[in-house]
């Protein structure tokens, strides 16, 4: 029951599927304190022939969910730029961006005010790395302050899309990119579409990376079995299944038979 919940909240009304998301990242950020867990998103795994990210070892553990922020990472210039992360969860991609794309000054934005407390203790020794909290439908930023904009699997929480991607617009310098990743169902696609169709905002590139993040899953799937067997309590450990999108979840074959798709857009704003 609470498993085909995750599925079908893509799909909720805006308030519910706002609040619902809010209540359920607040109570997450209060999991695995102490485990350094500090990722939520399916991951990505390059394709055969893609040069293998090169990784210190205390980061190899995640490789598959810093592989998600380097393909989104990688799709803009970034190196000595201000940079912000909306939806930054519990920062451990945020930290990954600042530590190897080497932005002058890395802000991660959620709207878990215990994500960002969690974020800001577990990354508290990266330097030029700070945690907001705040809403990506009304960031709480003046006009043309970043360089880069990136987004990595949070705006199907989102109410409004829209307002999300015009806050974007307007955060962002002239010039800047936005580099977008995230999941989508398959009949939500024309709505998104239209949602970054702004003046401003220009495609530069647009692909389906839904194999890699497939990929990333059959990957990960022994793994996340194993943490959820050891953290979840029995009563939410079917839904928490389908969250991390574990073999067999609804999620996971949704992308099997193409009804939801990964998703990633890279724009650049450009003066009128
Ligand atoms: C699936 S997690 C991904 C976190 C992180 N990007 C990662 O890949 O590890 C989605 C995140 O988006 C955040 N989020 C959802 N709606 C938001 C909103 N309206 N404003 C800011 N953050 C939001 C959630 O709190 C959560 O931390």
């Amino acid at each position: 029951m609470l498993a085909k919940f995750f599925v079908s909240l893509l799909n909720f009304s805006p308030a519910i599927k706002r609040a619902t998301w809010k209540w359920w990242y607040q109570r997450l950020a209060h999991r695995g304190r102490d485990t350094g867990w500090s990722f939520m998103n399916y991951g990505f795994t390059p394709l055969n022939g893609s040069p293998k990210l090169e990784l210190s070892p205390e980061d190899e553990q995640d490789r598959l969910f810093i592989q998600l922020y380097d393909y989104a990472a990688s799709q803009t210039p970034m190196e000595g730029l201000s940079v912000l992360e909306v939806g930054s969860g519990r920062g451990g991609g945020a930290s990954f961006v600042t530590r190897y794309h080497h932005p002058s000054e890395m802000t991660g934005l959620d709207y878990s005010q215990s994500a960002i407390e969690l974020s800001r203790q577990l990354h508290k020794n990266v330097p030029n790395l700070q945690f907001i909290q705040g809403d990506a439908e009304s960031l709480p930023f003046e006009d043309n302050t970043f360089d880069a904009v990136i987004n990595v699997e949070s705006s199907h929480c989102y109410g409004n899309m829209g307002a999300f991607v015009k806050e974007v617009a307007r955060v962002l310098k002239p010039g800047g990119y936005f580099s977008w990743v995230a999941l989508r169902e398959r009949d939500m696609l024309a709505e998104t579409k239209l949602a970054f169709n702004i003046p401003n905002l220009t495609p530069i590139h647009n692909e389906s990376i839904t194999t890699e993040v497939i990929q990333a899953l059959d990957n990960i799937h022994e793994r996340k079995m194993a943490m959820i067997a050891e953290n979840v309590p029995k009563a939410i450990q079917s839904a928490f299944m389908d969250f991390a999108g574990v073999k067999d979840s609804q999620i996971y074959n949704a992308f099997q038979e193409g009804n939801a798709i990964y998703l990633a857009r890279t724009f650049q704003k450009v003066t009128l």
